[in-house]
């Protein structure tokens, strides 16, 4: 598995550090308000677990997934929904975990999808973010990195679900995916 990573990017001890700081403000942001944390699986689900437990305030948890690259690397701008919130978001503070936003276009759809439902806010944090990538207009409120333009794996993050359990966030050797 390892001796497919081109460069590691971020260390172990790098993204603790963001998702501290990340924590703390999302804790001082949504101080007195109620806050619903929404992962979107499966690769948020590192970053959502470790985050959740850097905020300070009674939070509730959901999860959807949504598919958007099949098991290529580029993304189709189709977005299905595969599992759909288990509870309602009327009326609630909400806040998308996602791990990586390349085009922009599956959390532009899911933020329609989302605003559809009335919740009371809805935001949007990132750990990793291609900029230059983007094909629709999006704002970002909370992001760990900005990064290249470059495949990513680890910390959550897969290249034909694998390399999910890697701790670092790093590049994929080019070999792997254009073989
Ligand atoms: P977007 O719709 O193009 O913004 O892509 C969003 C989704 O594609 C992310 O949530 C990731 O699951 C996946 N993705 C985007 N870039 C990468 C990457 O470099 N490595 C692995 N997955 C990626
Ligand atoms: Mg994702």
């Amino acid at each position: 598995m390892r001796e497919d990573v081109a460069e590691i990017l971020f260390s172990e001890k790098q993204i603790q550090e963001k998702v501290n700081e990340i924590g703390k403000q999302i804790t001082e942001e949504y101080k007195d308000k109620e806050l619903v944390l929404i992962g979107v699986l499966k690769g948020a689900n590192v970053f959502m677990s470790d985050l959740m437990r850097k905020i300070d305030l009674p939070v509730i948890i959901d999860f959807m997934a949504v598919s958007s690259y099949g098991l290529s690397t580029q993304s189709s701008g189709v977005v299905k929904i595969l599992k759909d919130l288990d509870q309602s978001i009327e009326d609630k503070h909400v806040l998308i975990v996602e791990d990586i936003i390349d085009t922009g276009l599956t959390l532009h759809y899911l933020c329609d999808n989302l605003l559809s439902r009335n919740p009371k806010s809805l935001k949007i944090c990132t750990l990793l973010d291609k900029p230059e990538r983007r094909k629709v207009e999006l704002k970002v409120d909370y992001k760990g990195f900005n990064i290249p333009d470059e495949f990513i794996i680890g910390y959550g993050i897969d290249y034909a679900e694998k390399y999910r359990n890697l701790p670092f966030v790093a590049s994929l050797k080019r070999e792997v995916y254009e073989k």
